[in-house]
């Protein structure tokens, strides 16, 4: 039976053995909450962010890009608040010794209430949780989630211990030093964000791109965040890669600006061919103190809905406290008005391979065909797909090769094209399949006498003879009309 975990272990086992994701290490055991692309992760994680590379910073001519480093001057996570405030509430099964983020054990728990058709249970224990998310103190939101704990008498998910430490807080950054001498002065943090690399070079951007309010700076990088509990696959690690834009506006402009932004990030994920109704958003209820409005894209994974982009309205918070760590002006002055201000920031941020996770999710299906058989297919958009189109030779012999090499090359400035001429044509479709390959081009005895080829899709897996030099258009026409099915 197809349950949900059995799906996701399906695309787990599938990621690998295609060559889309290996453990990171593996032959030493592997390397928990890291991940590996392999040649056809690495194919379809970069057409993912060219096309949000293209969508945010190509198609606005008022966003730039840059790419900052990852270390930076530790100054810059005091300023931002991470090493105060970069903390997950973590307690102890002390019988399994594994530890749990408090909030997350919290929040499953209501999801089993409402399963169970508890409203009301729920609604008391949703308000307590909101409470203690917002108390004032480090110390009280701990007591408050441990609270909950015991008077749920929530149990350790895999040992079923009722058996709790206290709850603490951990932070999640990485620290390594700079230079020679590892002392206190020379630590450093990877980087758990992008965003800051944004914010530090507000002015540089601004005044050599020549900018002027509203514009945005777009970045795609590693973050590193030391993930207490990683798990669901490349969903939760702790070397990750994320694609934000931060949004500068003048303040009080912010929030039809987040309106703005939320519609064209999420057209942006419909457009890479998620179905809309696999999307919802999840509006914040416990703001952070220096957001006025935020907002999830949830995406449903095998394993429930969960987030993949956040839009966040971050108001002047990051560059105001950059101007009081740095002593450094980070005001806009409106050369047409001659007003000065702290510009306010509308900000969206996507995990690069989550993306890449939910659109495995999204495209994986195990079909019944005719015959009896069971074919798994990766229903890729043909733009997100890492190979667009097969070329293959019916047989090795008789020319088909050669005519088969030369059309390949007269694709190739076009798509990424894959040619294959081992083995049995059934079995060469149904691997093309199974990596997403949308498009599979047979040159056979009849290519040779008249010029044609058949096209096979992938997702009617219906076959079209037209003539080789129609190729290219008809595929990009298709590539243009491409819709999802809801199979
Ligand atoms: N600058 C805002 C920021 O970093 P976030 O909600 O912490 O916000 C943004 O992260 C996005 O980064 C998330 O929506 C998710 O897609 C991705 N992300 C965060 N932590 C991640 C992790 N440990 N592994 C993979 N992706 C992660």
């Amino acid at each position: 039976m197809n349950t949900p975990t059995n799906v996701f272990e399906h695309i787990i086992s599938l990621s690998k053995r295609r060559g889309f994701i290996f453990q990171s290490s593996e032959i030493y055991g592997g390397l928990a909450a890291t991940y590996d692309y392999g040649p056809l992760g690495v194919e379809l994680k970069r057409n993912v962010m060219n096309r949000w590379w293209n969508a945010m910073v190509r198609q606005h001519d008022n966003i730039e890009g840059i790419d900052a480093a990852i270390l930076m001057h530790a100054t810059v996570w005091k300023a931002s608040g991470h090493v105060d405030a970069f903390n997950d509430p973590l307690i102890d099964d002390r019988a399994s010794k594994r530890r749990y983020r408090a909030d997350q054990l919290i929040e499953n728990h209501m999801a089993k209430l409402e399963k169970d058709g508890k409203t009301e249970h729920l609604a008391e224990v949703n308000t307590r949780f909101v409470a203690a998310l917002n108390a004032e103190t480090d110390e009280a939101v701990c007591k408050g989630l441990y609270d909950i704990i015991m008077e749920e008498k929530i149990k350790a998910p895999d040992s079923g211990a009722f058996d709790w430490t206290e709850v603490r807080q951990f932070n999640l950054m990485f620290s390594t030093y700079s230079g020679p001498v590892a002392d206190a002065d020379a630590k450093i943090y990877l980087r758990p964000e992008t965003a800051q690399g944004i914010f530090v070079n507000f002015h540089n951007v601004r005044e050599t791109a020549r900018q002027q309010i509203p514009f945005g700076i777009a970045q795609i990088g590693k973050a590193f965040r030391n993930e207490i509990v990683a798990r669901q696959f490349i969903f939760r690690m702790r070397e990750f890669e994320q694609m934000e834009m931060q949004y500068f506006l003048k303040p009080g402009a912010q929030l039809e600006a987040y309106e703005e932004w939320r519609a064209k990030r999420l057209q942006w994920h419909l457009d890479n061919g998620i179905r809309e109704e696999k999307l919802r958003w999840h509006v914040h209820e416990k703001l952070a103190h220096y957001a006025d409005a935020a907002v999830d894209i949830q995406y449903e994974f095998p394993f429930g809905w969960s987030e993949v982009e956040g839009i966040h309205s971050r108001t002047d918070y990051d560059l105001r406290r950059h101007q009081e760590f740095s002593g450094k002006n980070m005001h806009y002055s409106d050369t047409q008005s001659g007003e000065k201000y702290l510009p306010y920031v509308v900000e969206t941020s996507t995990g690069l391979d989550r993306n890449v996770l939910m659109l495995l999710c999204e495209a994986y299906r195990s079909e019944k065909l005719e015959n009896g058989e069971t074919r798994d297919v990766l229903k890729f958009h043909p733009r997100i797909a890492p190979i667009t189109v097969a070329v293959l030779p019916l047989v090795k012999k008789d020319g088909m090769p050669e005519t088969a090499h030369s059309i390949e090359a007269e694709l190739r400035d076009f798509f990424n094209v894959f040619y294959d001429e081992k083995g049995a044509i059934g079995r060469r479709y149904r691997r093309m399949d199974e990596v997403g390959t949308p498009y599979c081009l047979t040159i056979d005895g009849q290519t040779l006498e008249d010029g044609t080829v058949t096209i096979r899709d992938r997702d009617t897996m219906q076959q079209d003879r037209i003539h080789r030099h129609h190729v290219l258009n008809y595929l990009k026409n298709k590539i243009q009309q491409w819709k999802s099915t809801t199979n």
